[in-house]
């Protein structure tokens, strides 16, 4: 039978290594991946494993951190005097807890959801070790805690880099961070923790020494890959983090059947849906909160934020849609257009260079190209209402606020500053002048004044 699990996640470090500028930096945990703070991908697979609680220990001044794991419950670690200090400060929150504990780094967001339970599932089988730890061979260990090896593939001690002799730096089995240790026992070692190590920390990784005192033992699990263990101190390592997480994301979607051409140059955000049988062509840029039905087609190098498409709707290629903006089926949005906060109907087509903003357009409209919406008067938004089978001809101003009924025929050039009846024509626009050989005369004024410039030699 499986024990109760708590899961603690260590993230009271501060990252100084991230150099995020400010008083009260960003924390190290709170810098994104696809738009999702670490802490936030390493509690979702946190929570797939159904634990009873989740902690995390956090430090003085984390505000921004403590409100976004909530309804998780935090713990302030004043003084960070160390990884087994941090997992101290939880102990008050596991009053009468008797299942599994497992300790997390708040570092680690890509650690996978059966490697985690992997390691939970190992505590308490084979032998029934009292700690199971996530381990991983690397090969430049360089940094991380040593795993030294007893008999029966049985963990003696872990060193640390600091602390390691020359033979023990030559490890490569490295320690992740990541452990499952008998909730009972837990109170009772963790007080047996000394600082006598070259940090003057109280070290986490004393555990399975002292645990083994007790005839009590400490089993390793393998991490599958790297890619998963994978820790964040620096710009660097985030920026190798998150093409990891791209390719994770990249590959959930190809596998859900959407087909990208060159998937490598399709950046996506962590909540980004798009649906069965579509199409993403080269660079293109999905931001917070894009969905799109099935067999949708997003041409290249557009950018999205914040838009439902419906399904077998085309944008792009070099569309910009931005937040609040719902686009219907069978829609053409074509080059160069710009679309915020718009419901647009199906079947409508805006094919090229156009804006439309606070707009509500209704079923199969066109809207030509050089067409704009003048929304802002430089003191407030307004809303331009459009009926369907509305035609707007290129290169007109609709100024908000505006209502233009069904089947209305806007002519092109007109600068429209008064709503327009259903059925009916509205044009404003100078009419044309014809001046007769007014051009010819005007090329002879200008062939003489060149003539008068470079005159003939
Ligand atoms: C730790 C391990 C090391 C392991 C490595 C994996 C110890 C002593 N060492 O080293 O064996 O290879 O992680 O990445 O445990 N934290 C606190 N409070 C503290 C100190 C740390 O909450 O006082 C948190 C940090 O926010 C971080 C995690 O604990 O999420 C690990 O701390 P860090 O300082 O990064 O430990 P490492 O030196 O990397
Ligand atoms: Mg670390």
């Amino acid at each position: 039978m499986t024990q109760p699990l708590a899961i603690v996640i260590l993230a009271a470090g501060q990252g100084t290594r991230m150099k995020s500028p400010g008083h009260a930096a960003l924390p190290k945990v709170m810098h994104k991946l696809a738009g999702l703070p670490m802490i936030g991908w390493l509690l979702k697979t946190a929570q797939t494993l159904n634990p009873e609680k989740i902690i995390v220990v956090v430090g003085p001044d984390m505000k921004e951190l403590e409100h976004f794991v909530r309804p998780h419950e935090t713990v302030i670690q004043e003084v960070r005097d160390g990884t087994a200090g941090a997992l101290r400060t939880a102990l008050p929150k596991l009053k009468g807890f008797t299942g599994d504990v497992l300790v997390l780094v708040g570092d680690m967001p890509l650690v996978r959801k059966e490697t985690l339970e992997q390691l939970v599932k190992a505590r308490g089988g084979r032998s029934n070790p009292a700690i199971s730890l996530l381990g991983c061979a690397l090969d430049d260990p360089y940094g991380y805690g040593r795993l030294i090896m007893g008999a029966d593939d049985i963990l003696e001690r872990i060193v640390e880099e600091k602390d390691a002799s020359p033979k023990e730096k030559q490890v490569k089995l490295i320690n992740t961070g990541a452990c499952c240790i008998d909730g009972t026992r837990l109170e009772n070692w963790l007080s047996q923790i000394g600082n006598d190590n070259a940090q003057g920390e109280f070290y986490l990784t004393d555990l399975p020494e002292i645990a083994a005192r007790e005839s009590a033992m400490t089993r390793v699990v393998m991490a599958g890959d790297a890619s998963e263990i994978q820790g964040c101190n620096t710009r660097l390592d985030l920026a190798t983090l998150e093409s990891a997480v791209q390719e994770r994301l990249r590959t959930e979607l190809m596998i859900a059947g959407v087909n990208l051409l060159h998937p490598e140059s399709v950046y996506l955000h962590h909540d980004t849906q798009i649906g069965a049988g579509s199409l993403v062509e080269p660079h293109v840029f999905f931001g917070a909160g894009v969905k799109t039905a099935e067999n949708v087609h997003i041409k290249a190098f557009s950018y999205l934020e914040g838009v439902t498409i419906g399904k077998n709707a085309a944008v792009g290629p070099f569309a910009r849609l931005r937040p609040e903006t719902e686009i219907g089926e069978e829609v053409r949005i074509g080059n160069f257009v710009e679309i915020k906060k718009s419901k647009i109907a199906a079947r409508c087509k805006i094919g090229h260079l156009a804006y439309v903003g606070d707009t509500v357009m209704g079923e199969d409209v066109n809207f030509s190209a050089g067409a704009i919406t003048v929304n802002y008067d430089g003191f407030q938004k307004h809303k331009t209402l459009i009926g369907k089978n509305v035609m707007v001809g290129s290169n007109v101003n609709l100024v908000a606020p505006l209502k233009i009924d069904d089947g209305a025929f806007i002519a092109a050039g007109s600068t429209i500053t008064e709503d327009v009846p259903a059925d009916a024509l509205s044009i404003a626009r100078d009419a044309a002048q014809i001046r007769e050989g007014w051009a010819a005369r005007y090329r002879k004024m200008q062939n003489a004044a060149k003539k008068k410039k470079n005159p003939p030699k």
